[in-house]
């Protein structure tokens, strides 16, 4: 391979003339050169290491940019940021320790290249690339990466006990990079990984949900699951997924186990949508599951409102993981709480008025519940699978048919609360909520169309009956 070729953009001939100019050398390395290898495409994001002061090097590589760009430093971590381009090049010098900030020992040594390998996480994100001039573009793979790459292996440079102790998120990165890459994590590692799965309690939520959401985000998310449950890691941080393991059976009578279930769900939805947030409905659909599992000898197990219980759980674990309670949070609670309608739909026939009870609940995310439920159809009865998919299929012509005509996805209702009290001349009283929640009604059940003429006919109908009379 022609290392070279990943060096073509002009910023690392300035980034070595720079180095050149300090008398220091510098190389890239880590994920940058590891993407390049894999044929990942150009990463934008580049590290660059120097035998020496790397913001040092990065204000010379600034000064000598023709834009001139502003210096970020670090100084906790000893490191230094510019943006060039569209690229974003993080400069640091080599350490003999490794200095994260989880570290207990943040006191770092300058060291020389190998030092700064040794200290890394993986060894295929150890690779470095000489920038210097006359090097310019020789690989340095001291721990065999590239071998790894092509065997598709994770491995630690050191004792995997030492590096992960060092930044025990690494264990979620060894994950989330076998999940990504769909490499193998070696014995070794995965065996430190279960035995220091504890110590994942020291690092940030932050730090853990942006490893999460890159799992999810993998064409095959549960493979990051499965890791996460077997090393015991996952316990820790999505507790209420564990709780869904396992399968009960009193008199014979048996329930699926909701974990594996979900964990089809999420590869299955992985293959309709790219939106994380969807994925995460599809994580945590059942997890009300587990808080309302019942057994009662006349109907077996049940589930009880799991959907209701889930969506509240969906809100105390977003705020637990630090992660926004946003409307991507509500979203997600909508979705969960949702799940189970449109099933309930496949099953049966497919009532005109159900389809707008759905798009009328559902509003601007009929769709995405759409894709959720298809996901959920995990039933390996092949004649099971069939009809449930075929009956989503007429679901989602009904859902157009009846938009078309019946524009109820963002439902106004066509007659005003102010127009109900003008009809009737009535003081704000009840019967304009009951007068307006029966027009609803009538609506979404097709006893009259979503239109004004008709609305306001029944209206006054609806007044009469409960003893109102026109004008007041
Ligand atoms: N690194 C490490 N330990 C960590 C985080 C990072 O040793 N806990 C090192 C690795 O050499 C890694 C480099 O720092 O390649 C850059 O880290 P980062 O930008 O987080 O990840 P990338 O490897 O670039 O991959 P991605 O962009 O997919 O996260």
């Amino acid at each position: 391979m022609n290392y070279k070729e990943a060096l073509q953009h002009p910023i690392f001939k300035i980034i070595s003339q720079s180095a050149k100019e300090l008398q220091l050398d510098s190389y890239v390395i880590g994920g940058f050169v590891r993407d390049f290898i894999l044929k990942r495409g150009t990463a934008k994001d580049i590290d660059v290491v120097a035998i020496g002061d790397g913001i040092k090097l990065a204000k010379q590589v600034a000064k000598n940019l023709p834009n001139k760009p502003k210096v970020q430093v670090f100084k906790t971590y000893g490191t230094a940021m510019l943006r060039y381009d569209d690229i974003e090049v993080e400069f640091v010098g080599a350490r003999k320790e490794s200095y994260t900030e989880d570290s207990r020992n943040p006191a770092v040594e300058n060291g020389t290249l190998a030092d700064d390998q040794n200290r890394r996480d993986f060894t295929i994100n150890a690779l470095a690339l000489n920038l210097s001039t006359e090097n310019f573009g020789d690989l340095l793979d001291p721990f065999n990466g590239v071998q790894d790459l092509n065997d598709k292996i994770i491995r630690t440079p050191l004792d995997p006990d030492i590096t992960y102790s060092d930044d025990p998120l690494r264990m979620l990165r060894a994950i989330r990079f076998a999940t990504q890459l769909n490499f193998t994590i070696e014995a070794k590692s995965l065996k430190a990984i279960t035995k220091n799965s504890d110590r994942i309690k020291i690092i940030t939520n932050e730090r853990i949900v942006t490893e999460i959401n890159k799992i999810l985000e993998s064409k095959v998310p549960s493979i990051g699951f499965l890791l996460l449950e077997q090393t015991g890691l996952l316990k820790h941080i999505l507790p209420e997924l564990t709780a869904l393991k396992g399968i009960d059976e009193i008199e014979g009578q048996r329930h699926k186990d909701n974990f594996y279930h979900t964990l089809e769900v999420v590869d299955n939805i992985a293959e309709n949508t790219d939106n994380v947030w969807l994925r995460w409905a599809a994580l945590l659909h059942d997890i009300g599951k587990a808080p309302t599992k019942r057994f009662s000898k006349k109907v077996g197990w049940t589930f009880h409102a799991h959907e209701f219980e889930g969506s509240k759980m969906v809100y105390h674990l977003f705020k637990r993981l630090k992660m926004p309670l946003n409307d991507k949070m509500k979203f997600v609670q909508k979705m969960v709480f949702m799940s189970s309608r449109p099933i309930v739909l496949a099953q049966d026939i497919v009532t005109d008025s159900a389809v707008r009870r759905l798009v009328f609940d559902a509003g601007e995310y009929v769709e995405d519940l759409m894709t959720l439920c298809e996901a959920d159809i995990t039933t390996k009865n092949p004649k099971k699978f069939n009809k449930y998919h075929n009956n989503f299929k007429i679901v989602r012509e009904k859902i157009i048919e009846v938009e078309a005509r019946d524009h109820v996805r963002n439902f106004q209702p066509p007659i005003s609360g102010e127009e109900i009290i003008a009809a009737f001349n009535l003081k704000p009283s009840r019967e304009i909520g009951i007068i307006k929640e029966a027009i609803k009604e009538a609506i979404l059940e097709g006893v009259i169309p979503n239109e004004y003429e008709a609305a306001h006919a029944f209206m006054l109908e609806k007044g009469r009956k409960l003893g109102l009379t026109v004008g007041g």
